[in-house]
């Protein structure tokens, strides 16, 4: 897909939020606070065309497992087109519904979730819901890295999970808050078996 059909999608689809994809530049930062020597299975929210996915894919080991989850029909057309890998499985799926299309014994057991997804664009229980999903299925010390253009998601995150970091990459069209925070069951407010909405 080339620039000038992402940008016809986020004409048709506002919640497609950027008019490009993300830059290599800003991918590769995002991407750092992922550990690559490891096996890890990591949901991607809103991977849109895949920039992030065929980086993640060049990365990852062998035993990596990687599950989309994107709303937008084209871009999944367009992902199921372009991205044959054993690695990857596609849905097209909202973000809150994350664990309809887990297997049971992945919830719970997922080392990264990474969303581009905007969050901004969610009314607050629903933005809470999917932090509540996200939560659920992230392990013990999993990460949920976001890439976001405000710093909105302070508080809801920090409801939530109880903890972030935050860095800014300037140099992207949108420029992206980076944030990183950790599942940690000890100083978070126990999400896990809220339902959120
Ligand atoms: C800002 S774009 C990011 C696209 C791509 N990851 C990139 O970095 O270029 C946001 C993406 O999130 C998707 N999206 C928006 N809301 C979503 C939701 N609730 N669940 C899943 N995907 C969503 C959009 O369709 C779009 O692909």
């Amino acid at each position: 897909m080339s620039k000038i059909d992402f940008f016809k999608t986020f004409i048709k689809d506002r919640d497609v939020a950027s008019v490009i994809p993300t830059s290599m530049r800003c991918v590769k930062k995002v991407c750092t606070h992922i550990d690559f020597s490891q096996d890890f299975t990591l949901v991607e929210y809103g991977p849109g065309n895949g920039v992030f996915t065929k980086y993640l894919l060049d990365k990852m080991t062998e035993g990596s497992r990687l599950i989309l989850i994107e709303a937008n029909e084209d871009f999944v057309t367009e992902l199921n087109e372009t991205i044959k890998d054993p690695r990857v499985s596609i849905n097209n799926v909202l973000a809150g519904d994350v664990e309809t299309v887990l297997d049971p014994d992945q919830v719970g057991n997922v080392d990264y979730v990474l969303s581009g997804i905007p969050f901004s664009f969610l009314k607050k229980d629903r933005k809470r819901a999917v932090l509540i999903a996200t939560k659920r299925i992230l392990k013990d010390g999993g990460k949920f890295i976001a890439y976001q253009t405000s710093g909105h998601l302070k508080k809801p995150v920090m409801e939530v999970f109880g903890n972030y970091d935050i860095e800014f990459e300037m140099l992207n069209i949108p420029p992206y808050l980076i944030y990183d925070v950790v599942k940690n069951s000890n100083g978070a407010e126990s999400a896990a078996g809220k339902t959120g909405s």
